[in-house]
């Protein structure tokens, strides 16, 4: 009989996680609070991109998934992964109610010498002080870590071929992980502990925060001079080493960029150790809105009672994931200035209770965010066009 596993949350995380390892052969069950989510799951219906509904339908029909509200099919499993979200809080501070609820509900069916692997996103020592410290000792349950790094759309880049970070508590539990992992992942790389593993997922996620808060900062100043900073960027782009591009941006958004350096920013806080670059990145990061706004007025004279449209408003193309996304800033600060603001997203069918509008020449300014591949901007005509990924 095939190995039983959980795997709870089943979001952008835990489904295809879930879908890789029934399809590895495993017998999943994916648990998740959500009751429609699961009833959507359980018609073989996918909320997510990366995942077609064909593949649930698929797995449900050879028995190897299914989803349920019910922690007790734990009780079964011989490993849980944990994929709950782990987000800020109103004060930009770690909210970590979602993971201690999901770790409480999973040890509390999780039968003896089981495995308990993490893959939320978390700040370090998390695992060891806050995770092991509500299982207890009592059921000699292991516990790994392994910081998911996947990218929503990525079509180079996906669960099979992007290597796996995992550490253990105990060489056991690393062991265990490993050989779980290495079922439908073609590398798994043991970390040197679990601290290390809990920083550089947040060190992958800081670096990109840090250099696209810098690229914006640079599209300021080019805008300011005068010159383009995609000319910048592709000149810069020719030095064969030491250099990476990255491209500018009404801010970044989703789950991950936006909100894991400040899990490393609070740790820092937490034990006396500096932050800055997180700190300043944050704050560029929070001002391009507002720094967009502004360049809408300029160009404008007065937004007072002005016709914007804001095009692809998800937070990165390809997705319809509206967490975090800067758009919603933009257009909160557009409004607030007196401006008559419309959105168009070709994915983004409604969102807060506002549906997309057609795309139409019909507008005093466009702005836009992250317009999809397909988005047939030539329906604009000649509207006027304010582009925040460069050239402004
Ligand atoms: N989305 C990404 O691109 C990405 C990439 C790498 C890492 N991560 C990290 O992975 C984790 C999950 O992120 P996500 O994007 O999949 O989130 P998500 O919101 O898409 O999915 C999380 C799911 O967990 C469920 N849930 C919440 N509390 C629960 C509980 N107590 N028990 C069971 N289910 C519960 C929710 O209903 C939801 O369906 C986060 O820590 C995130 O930082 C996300």
């Amino acid at each position: 009989m095939s190995k039983q596993i959980a795997v709870v949350g089943q979001g952008y995380v835990g489904l295809p996680l879930a879908i890789a390892a029934a399809e590895a052969g495993f017998s999943v069950v994916g648990i998740d609070i959500n009751r429609d989510l699961v009833k959507a799951l359980s018609a073989g219906t996918s909320p997510v991109g990366d995942i077609s509904d064909a593949e649930i339908a698929h797995a449900i029909a050879r028995g190897t998934y299914c989803a349920s509200t019910d922690f007790s099919l734990i009780a079964d499993c011989e490993i849980a992964v944990i994929c709950v979200p782990t987000p800020l809080d109103s004060e930009h501070r770690p909210d970590l109610s979602a993971l201690e609820s999901a770790v409480h509900s999973v040890a509390t069916y999780l039968s003896e010498g089981s495995l308990l692997i993490v893959e939320s996103t978390i700040a370090p020592g998390t695992t060891r002080e806050v995770v092991a410290q509500i299982v207890g000792s009592d059921k000699n349950i292991e516990i790994a870590y392994s910081p998911e790094r996947i990218d929503p759309s990525n079509k180079q880049w996906n669960i099979r071929n992007t290597p796996k970070l995992v550490a253990g508590l105990t060489p056991s539990a690393t062991d265990r992980t490993v050989d779980f992992y290495s079922a439908f992942i073609n590398r798994v790389d043991r970390g040197e502990s679990v601290e290390v593993i809990e920083v550089a997922k947040l060190l992958e996620n800081s670096f990109r925060l840090i250099n696209i808060s810098f690229i914006n900062e640079i599209a300021i100043f080019c805008q300011k001079l005068g010159v383009d900073v995609r000319d910048v960027i592709k000149a810069a782009s020719t030095k064969p080493y030491g250099f990476m591009p990255f491209f500018p941006s009404a801010g970044v958004g989703g789950h991950c960029i936006p909100v894991d350096p400040s899990y490393l920013s609070a740790k820092a806080h937490e034990i006396g150790a500096p932050s800055r670059f997180i700190d300043l990145a944050n704050d560029v990061n929070r001002s391009m809105p507002t720094f967009f706004a502004g360049i809408a007025l300029g160009k404008l004279g007065t937004l007072a009672a002005k016709k914007i449209l804001v095009v692809g408003i998800a937070y990165k193309p390809n997705v319809s994931d509206m967490r975090e996304s800067p758009a919603v800033e933009l257009i909160a600060e557009l409004r607030s200035r007196g401006a008559e603001v419309s959105w168009h997203d070709d994915l983004v069918g409604t969102w807060a209770g506002e549906s997309s509008t057609p795309l139409t020449a019909d507008y005093d300014l466009v702005i836009f965010v992250n317009p999809h591949p397909g988005t047939d901007i030539s329906l604009l005509g000649t509207a006027h066009v304010l582009d925040t990924r460069g050239g402004y």
